[in-house]
């Protein structure tokens, strides 16, 4: 691994865990480099967050498209841009199994619940509702199990009296800008 990873991130939304890994980097000894922000959604808010740092971008919808195919197009932009780690943040597409396995170790995903717990979505509402006492946000490497593989970190905090999914995930979100840059410069150093 030379001494930055290029890392591709992507998106499909507003980007704020996009900007919290962008963020980071102004550390001096931060090991990676984002080098490319792909989306599926075309006018993703984070797109504009990729732009203002200076970072590539490549937007193209999913639409009409079929899952593999488009996921092939995705992969090729990445190794045209000599991608070595993919961050997924807030990438709301299922990833085909081939591209899962082109990937397979240097593909991660922050996903807000203390997985295994609440995989999929309406995570903060699913804690809430069951009465749990802590919730927070995971880390993991991508597999084939949507929201199942490895998990590299975790953030815990409780859950406060009062608390509606809104406030919760506000308080999630805080977590997951600290977590991911953390998560991500760790597994870029073991590469
Ligand atoms: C985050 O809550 C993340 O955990 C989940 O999708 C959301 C993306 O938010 N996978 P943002 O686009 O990073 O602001």
């Amino acid at each position: 691994m030379p001494e930055q990873a290029r890392v591709g991130v992507l998106i499909s939304g507003r980007g704020s865990n996009l900007k919290a890994l962008i963020d980071a980097q102004a550390a001096a000894d931060c090991p990676y480099r984002i080098a490319l922000v792909v989306s599926n959604v075309e006018d993703a808010p984070g797109l504009d967050i990729a732009r203002e740092a200076g970072i590539a971008t490549f937007a193209k919808s999913h639409k009409g498209i079929d899952r593999a195919a488009f996921d092939a197009i995705v992969d090729a932009e990445l190794r045209a841009h000599g991608i070595e780690v993919v961050a997924l943040a807030g990438y709301m597409r299922k990833l085909s199994t081939g591209f899962v396995e082109g990937w397979t170790g240097r593909m991660l995903n922050i996903h807000p619940s203390l997985l295994p717990l609440y995989k999929g979505l309406d995570t903060h509402a699913r804690a809430i509702e069951a009465g749990d006492a802590t919730h927070g946000c995971s880390v993991h490497l991508v597999t084939a199990e949507l929201d199942g593989g490895p998990v590299l970190a975790q953030a815990e905090i409780p859950i406060l009296p009062g608390d509606t999914p809104d406030t919760l995930a506000a308080r999630v979100l805080v977590e997951e800008h600290r977590l991911y840059p953390l998560a991500l410069a760790e597994l870029v150093r073991t590469l």
